[in-house]
């Protein structure tokens, strides 16, 4: 996510913060380095294709909150933290993608495809190990979060795979797993850049009450445009053929409308063949849901903004609170 995410900022800040994200890049590519040829063509191959870097882009702006109170921040240490939360998502995206059986990931051909499930599960070990050898270098405290962040996505993506129980209300399961499953990380990295700028316990948890709030509308606004959308770099309807509920069906199927029968026999068919699938994708395009569920997620991206309020006024605020509009805007 280049700075064109953060609105009119201030440009010397703006600046400041490409600056920093490209030695980030950098970083990334020396990381997923590996042994053989193979492993680091496999690792770099998602690093490469590109990605909005979103996680990171939270690292930097967090850390920087710090600026109005004149603090400086340790450039090695924001870079380092903000490397371990990309490679950390990186690592969770192969698996996501073996998991969902993608084809497409960041407009390349997911790892799955160009090699197979195996090498993409090992990569995202892989990538989770050296996501791990730099958080050690940051300090336990950094290395427990970490940890407990990981074993909140993974049971967040166990969750979804083995859905509600019976009786239980599926939206409120929704919502949890998608807390569990990308807000924790995305927490984390609003939490990491606090750790880095050395701000006080009550700040960490406005920041990470915010990482939490702004983690769950980007995945609820990625569930839309999974549906809406013709430019994300991954197949239209993924979620709908992998048969995974999303905020836009739930509240499609809630509304329990009898002109919705067929797009319902096809969502819960196999929708194996394309022309079902577009189908599907068309009918809901057109669905009312669709407001409902852009509805809900306008509100949460306020709620999530308003929380910044109570930190230090300055650009990296002014970045933050534009960046809680871009999440609900963005078609990509
Ligand atoms: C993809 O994350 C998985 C979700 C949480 C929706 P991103 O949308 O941040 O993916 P990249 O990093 O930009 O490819
Ligand atoms: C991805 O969820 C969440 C994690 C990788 C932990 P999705 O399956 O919804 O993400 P996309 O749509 O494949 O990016
Ligand atoms: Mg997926
Ligand atoms: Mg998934």
């Amino acid at each position: 996510m280049k700075p064109s995410g953060l609105g009119s900022v201030d440009p010397g800040f703006a600046a400041t913060v490409e600056g920093r994200l490209d030695s980030i890049e950098q970083r990334l590519l020396t990381a997923s380095e590996a042994d053989t040829r193979l492993v680091t063509e496999a690792a770099q191959h998602i690093i490469s294709a590109g990605g909005k870097r979103f996680r990171p882009m939270l690292v930097v702006l967090c850390a920087h909150l710090a600026d109005a109170e004149g603090a400086a921040v340790d450039a090695d240490r924001l870079e380092k933290a903000a490397l371990v939360v990309e490679l950390t998502h990186v690592a969770s995206l192969y698996h996501d993608d073996v998991m969902d059986d993608a084809d497409l990931r960041r407009g390349a051909v997911a790892a799955n495809r160009r090699w197979q499930n195996s090498v993409a599960i090992l990569v995202g070990d892989y990538l989770f190990a050296r996501a791990s050898d730099t958080v050690a270098e940051l300090g336990t405290d950094y290395v427990q979060i970490q940890a407990r962040t990981f074993a909140r996505l993974v049971q967040g993506q166990i969750a979804e795979t083995v859905g509600p129980v019976p009786d239980a209300d599926p939206i409120a399961h929704h919502l949890q797993v998608i807390a569990d499953k990308t807000g924790s990380l995305i927490a984390t990295s609003a939490v990491f850049g606090g750790m880095v700028a050395g701000f006080d316990e009550e700040t960490l948890e406005v920041l990470r009450d915010f990482g939490e709030e702004i983690g769950l509308v980007f995945q609820l606004h990625d569930d839309i445009i999974d549906i809406t959308s013709d430019v994300t770099g991954k197949t239209p309807g993924t979620d709908l053929r992998e048969g995974i509920p999303t905020l836009p069906t739930l509240l499609a199927r809630a509304m329990d409308r009898p002109e919705d029968e067929r797009l319902f026999a096809l969502v819960d068919s196999d929708l194996e063949s394309e022309e079902d699938l577009a189908e599907a994708v068309r009918l809901l395009r057109e669905h009312p849901a669709i407001e409902e569920a852009r509805t809900e997620v306008r509100r949460r991206a306020d709620a999530a903004r308003a929380r910044l309020q109570v930190l230090p006024a300055g650009p990296a605020r002014e970045a933050l609170e534009a960046l809680c509009d871009h999440v609900i805007n963005r078609d990509d």
